[in-house]
């Protein structure tokens, strides 16, 4: 059959709230224009985040029912332990409550102020833990990334030669660690291919720099790998995965993604002297080394999770979704990264707005317009959020204005996703009437969450 279904069937719903455009109107108003301040109730497809948005599986409500709460050494703890060490091959295994907390105990157990860390793309959780201790968060995508519409297929790789002309410029003593983000989250949702982590292995090995993987979407750069890179054809989603893991030194994971989880998260290692500071600190911020920042349920639920994701039916829908968005929108002519990412698409407002300057937030017009139209909340990954102040205090903007929809975890239906195309081809029709936007009111750190916008 060439219909390629949904792999599992619904036996609990949530209702949508229904709203008209005079409601979406003045709750976006009340919400100073942006999103991020909205009742999740107003908003009918909430595409804001793939992040702990997933529904579970009739499995891994099982398994919660099994949580064992004990402070230490619980059987929900073993499970967990197991199942991570059996993907990622790690000796030092740390539960944390999600993926920034694992980054925090790595940056505050390793980092000095003037140390630098090479990643293909940060994540600004990522960005901001390392920034906090006073080291740079240095971005090397490769240079098709920067191309929106350039079709290769693994535009979330590091720049080899960016990376030997860092640690030539620095110095290795500089750079405690290097990072890759599978998949390549603000780069596109785009995959890194076997080979260039490779590389990149090899470079670091070189100048004994430890590589950590930021392995929130591993389960989907599984399924790119399979599908894309020669030689990977015959091979089993998890066996790909430990090829990936075998090649670092240790990863931060937010299993909030691909652990199919609602919660929680964890920091592996293999190395004993950084597994002892992690330990102590893991302590103080989170809990004891078992249960980390979480419920034996939620440890349950996780240990589940992580191996579904892992299964390729639920990876070929899952694809299938985003493929379907990208065919049906491009048909229309909407601008958006291509190829088709992991977990979302995400919307080029360079392409869509040409003539706006990038200082009037495009993204957050476009944001707001898809809200509007159909009560769908989406993120803005522009200006707001990677714009940065330079040492003379004058705002820069984002080399990329894109706006991302990202799609929770076997949640939305088939018509959600055909109601959704006729949203953004409304906002795609009208763009001409996207309205700029100031920020009247800014935090210093993650101003996209919390700062107030006004049209202009
Ligand atoms: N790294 C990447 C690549 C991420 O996408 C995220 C979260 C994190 C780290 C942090 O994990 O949320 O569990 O603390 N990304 C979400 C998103 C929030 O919407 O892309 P966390």
């Amino acid at each position: 059959m060439r219909t390629i279904i949904e792999p599992f069937r619904i036996k609990m719903t949530e209702p949508l709230k229904i709203t008209s455009a005079k409601d979406r109107a003045a709750a976006l108003e009340a919400a100073h224009h942006n999103v991020f301040l909205l009742d999740a109730e107003d908003c009918c497809i909430d595409l804001l985040t793939d992040s702990g948005t997933g529904a579970m599986s009739t499995e891994q409500w099982a398994a919660m029912m099994l949580g064992d709460e004990s402070y230490a050494g619980s059987r929900s703890w073993k499970r967990f332990e197991a199942s991570v060490a059996e993907i990622t091959g790690m000796k030092h295994i740390f539960p944390t409550h999600q993926g920034r907390a694992a980054e925090g105990i790595l940056a505050a157990c390793v980092l000095k102020p003037g140390d630098i860390i090479p990643n293909n793309s940060h994540f600004d959780t990522t960005r901001a833990n390392i920034e906090y201790c006073g080291a740079i968060a240095l971005n090397l995508p490769c240079a098709e990334a920067f191309d929106t519409q350039a079709e290769a297929p693994f535009k979330g790789n590091m720049d080899i030669a960016g990376l030997r002309a860092c640690i030539a410029e620095h110095g290795a003593g500089k750079i405690p660690f290097a990072m890759m983000t599978v998949t390549n989250n603000t780069g596109g949702g785009q995959p890194v291919s076997m080979a260039n982590l490779r590389d990149v292995r090899a470079v670091l090995s070189e100048h004994k720099i430890p590589l950590i993987i930021d392995a929130c979407r591993f389960a989907e750069n599984a399924y790119f790998v399979r599908e894309r890179e020669p030689g990977y054809r015959d091979r089993e989603l998890l066996d790909i995965a430990q090829e990936m893991f075998s090649l670092a030194d240790g990863a931060t994971m937010s299993c909030k993604k691909d652990g199919l989880a609602n919660i929680g998260g964890f920091l592996v290692c293999r190395d004993d002297e950084w597994a002892e500071r992690f330990r102590s600190l893991l302590i103080l911020r989170e809990g004891f080394p078992t249960y980390g920042g979480l419920a034996g349920r939620d440890l349950e639920a996780i240990a589940v999770g992580l191996k579904e994701a892992l299964g390729y039916d639920y990876q070929v829908y899952r694809h299938a979704t985003v493929e379907y968005m990208m065919t049906r929108l491009t048909a229309m002519g909407v601008p958006m990264v291509r190829p088709a990412g992991g977990h979302a698409i995400f919307l080029d407002v360079r392409q869509m707005l040409p003539d706006m300057d990038p200082l009037t937030y495009p993204g957050i017009g476009v944001v707001n317009a898809l809200y509007l139209a159909g009560g769908v909340r989406a993120v803005e990954l522009g200006s707001v959020m990677f714009g940065h102040f330079d040492s003379d205090g004058v705002e820069q903007p984002s080399p990329l204005e894109l706006v991302r929809l990202a799609f929770p975890r076997r949640v939305y239906t088939q018509s959600h996703f055909d109601y959704l195309i006729e949203v953004i081809e409304q906002v795609w029709r009208e763009r001409n009437r996207i309205p700029g936007h100031r920020i009247t009111q800014q935090p210093k750190m993650l101003r996209h969450f919390t700062c107030h916008f006004e049209p202009i």
